[in-house]
């Protein structure tokens, strides 16, 4: 395995712009010539089901930022996703072939300016139709994902199912715990981390945020809950913010499985870039479709059930949702999650 050539070097730092869950890309990227490989790191081959699902869906979103940037330098991305069933931490080979020139639908250029917006208030105007033309187009490049626009009527089933979800991430202490382990308070309110997120990218209001980070301790949001805190924050966390955006959109597949999981991942990066390039501001809501999946044992079976049916009443019983974002305009967040340099994720040099 060699150290990248300085082409490969730019696929790379692309493919590590890509979100993540949590702000941790658990991977490595093993180079040979004109091999990628990409290797999981860490708990992802035990992980529980849930963190195992959201990390395929972030290797979805990494491939398919190497893959527009290998396309706007001239070259062909080819990938074969868990080519190996005897190892489970082999994600992806990747052949990078030289292409018949240089191929750019626009998506490339939006990779490094593209960030989770946490603002509360997403404004109009609305997206036209050609705009709304262009978002479906990009996810028919993967053809077993399908959109669906959470607006009119489907909104207010939408808002109810989302507010539930996410409630319970205040409600139950696993989920609690899961959801402030990955917020860095040790950097302050005002800096930016390479892993984790950090509390400027929360969107939370500076005379709110004393009172925010008292609530990672357990028993304080356990007391609060007593008196509804965890309702609170759910409907200030992702109901309102849902309610007032111009628009809500779900991406479905026909049923969960790895790959599954990673073409979400794909098809939700090229709305998120495509939506960059139109000047809008995401932020994506993961609780709601996934906390419904089959196999969940972190989530509560009443709920699970809960939001599995109501989730077939609003796409239909074949449609297996994996992924929700809101989207409108807004100001750019001040503040970015990080990166590891690259040199982090690849081979120690000899
Ligand atoms: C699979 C996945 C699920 C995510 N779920 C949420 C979510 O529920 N709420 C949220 O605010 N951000 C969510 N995000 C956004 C990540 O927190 C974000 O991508 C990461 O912190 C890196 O920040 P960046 O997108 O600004 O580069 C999700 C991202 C991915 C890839």
């Amino acid at each position: 395995m060699g150290q990248p050539s300085a082409a490969m070097r730019q696929i790379l730092e692309a493919a590590i712009r890509a979100p993540s869950a949590d702000n941790q890309h658990p991977l490595r990227f093993e180079t040979t010539g004109d091999v990628i490989r990409i290797r999981a790191e860490g708990e992802y081959v035990s992980a529980p089901f849930l963190r195992r699902i959201l990390t395929q869906i972030s290797f979805g979103a990494v491939v398919e930022n190497l893959s527009l940037r290998a396309a706007s330098l001239g070259f062909h991305a080819s990938t074969a996703w868990f080519p190996d069933a005897g190892d489970a931490s082999l994600i992806a080979t990747i052949i990078i072939g030289q292409s018949s020139g240089a191929q750019d639908d626009g998506l490339a250029a939006a990779i490094e300016a593209r960030q989770t917006n946490r603002a509360v208030l997403f404004r109009g105007p609305m997206l036209s139709e050609p705009e709304r033309r262009a978002l479906a187009a990009d996810v028919a490049a993967t053809p077993s994902v399908a959109m669906h626009w959470l607006d009119g009527d489907l909104r207010g089933p939408a808002l109810r199912l989302i507010r539930t979800a996410e409630t319970e991430r205040f409600r139950d202490r696993e989920l609690h715990r899961e959801l402030f382990s990955c917020i860095r308070f040790d950097v302050g309110w005002n800096r930016s981390c390479a892993e984790g997120l950090p509390p400027a990218c929360l969107g939370v209001e500076p005379f709110l945020r004393p009172a925010f980070a008292l609530l990672r301790h357990w028993p304080i949001m356990r007391a609060l809950g007593f008196i509804g805190g965890a309702g609170i924050l759910g409907l200030r966390s992702a109901y309102l913010p849902c309610r007032l955006a111009p628009h809500l959109i779900a991406l479905s597949v026909g049923d969960v499985s790895p790959t599954n999981a990673v073409s979400i991942g794909r098809a939700f990066q090229r709305i998120w870039l495509r939506l960059t390039t139109l000047g809008c501001a995401v932020q994506p809501f993961a609780a709601s479709p996934l906390y419904a999946l089959e196999g969940n044992s972190a989530i509560r079976g009443t709920l699970r059930q809960r939001l599995r049916a109501g989730w077939s009443d609003i796409l239909g019983p074949d449609a297996t949702p994996l992924m929700v974002l809101r989207t409108g305009h807004c100001a750019p967040a001040a503040v970015q999650s990080g990166r590891h340099p690259l040199d982090h994720k690849l081979p120690r040099r000899a």
